[in-house]
């Protein structure tokens, strides 16, 4: 039997996942924190704190933010490092960040993912995605410095601009982190 690189890579995956579910492994980190805007996390309220998602954040009620934007569904462990050890390895293009209670859970979640393009003479664009603040949470800033700390990753990886899509609603929000309206969304479900 002859195996890819992808197969390779597939298998050193599922070793990850069964040590790190199985043993107590160290915790591991998205991104680095470099990344991470020391202005944004001191403007946060005492005892906040952003940073990149981590490999222990399942336990932290990440996926139970995630829960004010739609279904997250009944995910394991094993299906949660899945996904994490994939971005990790393509920790150049998914920024995943979280801000942290001084109770130690996750109160808040947001994404960038850098496009490369040709245009622009193979210019970079940043995604904005998946934007959570607990429902408890809501209304304290924070929903703004998940944007602003995304916004500093986008414009730190050299994208020329940053775009999301959002609904009518939201509108204000993102104006108030300084987007402004372009063009339409569409979609096609399958
Ligand atoms: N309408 C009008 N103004 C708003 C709204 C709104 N719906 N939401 C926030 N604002 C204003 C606030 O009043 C505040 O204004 P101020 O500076 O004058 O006081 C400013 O925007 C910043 O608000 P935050 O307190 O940072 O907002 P919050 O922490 O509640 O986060 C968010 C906003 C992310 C929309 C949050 O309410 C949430 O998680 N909602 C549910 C999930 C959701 O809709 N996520 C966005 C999906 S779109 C995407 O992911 C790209």
């Amino acid at each position: 039997m002859i195996y890819t690189v992808h197969d390779i890579h597939d298998i050193y995956l599922q070793f990850q996942i069964f040590f790190t579910v199985k043993f107590k492994m160290p915790v591991e980190t998205l991104f680095s924190s470099d990344l991470i805007s020391s202005e944004v996390q001191a403007a946060l309220p005492k005892g906040h704190t952003i940073r990149p998602l981590s490999s222990e954040d399942y336990e932290k009620g990440f996926l139970d933010v995630l829960t004010v934007l739609t279904t997250v569904g009944d995910m394991s462990k094993a299906q949660f490092l899945e996904r994490f050890y994939y971005l990790k390895a393509h920790n150049h293009e998914y920024f995943t960040l979280v801000i942290v209670s001084p109770e130690d859970r996750i109160i808040g979640a947001g994404t960038i993912f850098i496009e490369r393009k040709f245009i622009h003479n193979n210019g970079l664009v940043g995604h904005i995605e998946d934007i959570a603040v607990d429902k408890n949470q809501q209304g304290k800033k924070l929903g703004l410095r998940i944007i602003q700390a995304l916004k500093h990753i986008g414009a730190k990886t050299g994208c020329y601009k940053v775009i999301l899509d959002c609904s009518e609603e939201n509108v204000p929000f993102y104006e108030k982190c300084g987007f402004t309206r372009k063009e339409h969304e569409m979609v096609w479900y399958i």
